[in-house]
């Protein structure tokens, strides 16, 4: 098509170019990798919820990473699409992780929606959320645990822009979680410790 005519992507003499859907949060002629619920066991707070959506196990996300350029100096980047939900009160999110190189630091850049980030720094413990959404740039810095929650009701989309070499633990984040969660109390995105949220969650079943 005449119009598509100056979309020219791929490797040049000098630079890489590639196109990507800010609404669909793709990049042209990538393939994207999805994660459903299934793949996020002991991440949501409240389980007895997990089990119940899990008969759908809907989709949560899926990312497009560009990985091609490697060694000192280089850039790896993606694009991530998470879908809006909740595993009870809490938000659908991503699994979370540190980077394997804990210095390597990292750019979120939001392109569509209303999401928020949790940080959690791997040395003090501080745990905090800040908000990601459309228009929005977050510097993630090195030894901080970081997941993309989406607290809106549209797509969260947003781009992740890091050293080649920073690697990826989901092990660590994977075994201890985050300390605090991302809820839903009455329609207002609130940050809890998770320990107190799951003790709220044991009164409520008594
Ligand atoms: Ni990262």
């Amino acid at each position: 098509m005449a119009s598509n005519s100056s979309r020219v992507p791929g490797q040049f003499l000098l630079g890489q170019v590639l196109f990507f859907d800010p609404e669909q949060g793709s990049i042209d002629g990538r393939e994207q990798t999805s994660r459903h619920l299934s793949d996020l066991p002991g991440s949501f707070a409240d389980q007895v919820a997990y089990a119940r959506l899990l008969e759908q196990n809907p989709l949560l996300y899926q990312v497009t990473q560009v990985e091609e350029q490697n060694g000192p100096g280089q850039l790896h980047y993606g694009i991530g699409i998470l879908m809006p939900g909740k595993v009870g009160d809490e938000y659908f999110m991503t699994k979370g992780h540190l980077h394997a190189w804990r210095p390597a630091a990292e750019i979120y850049v939001g392109l569509r929606g209303r999401g928020m980030m949790l940080l959690e720094d791997e040395q003090t413990g501080r745990c905090d959320a800040v908000p990601l959404e459309a228009n929005s740039v977050v510097y993630v810095p090195g030894h901080t645990a970081h997941r993309t929650v989406n607290v809106g009701r549209e797509p969260l989309v947003y781009w992740g822009i890091l050293s080649s070499e920073a690697g990826h633990d989901y092990g660590t984040v994977g075994a201890r979680n985050f300390s605090k969660v991302l809820v839903d109390v009455e329609g207002t995105p609130t940050l809890l410790d998770r320990a107190a949220f799951l003790t709220k969650l044991q009164a409520n079943a008594r």
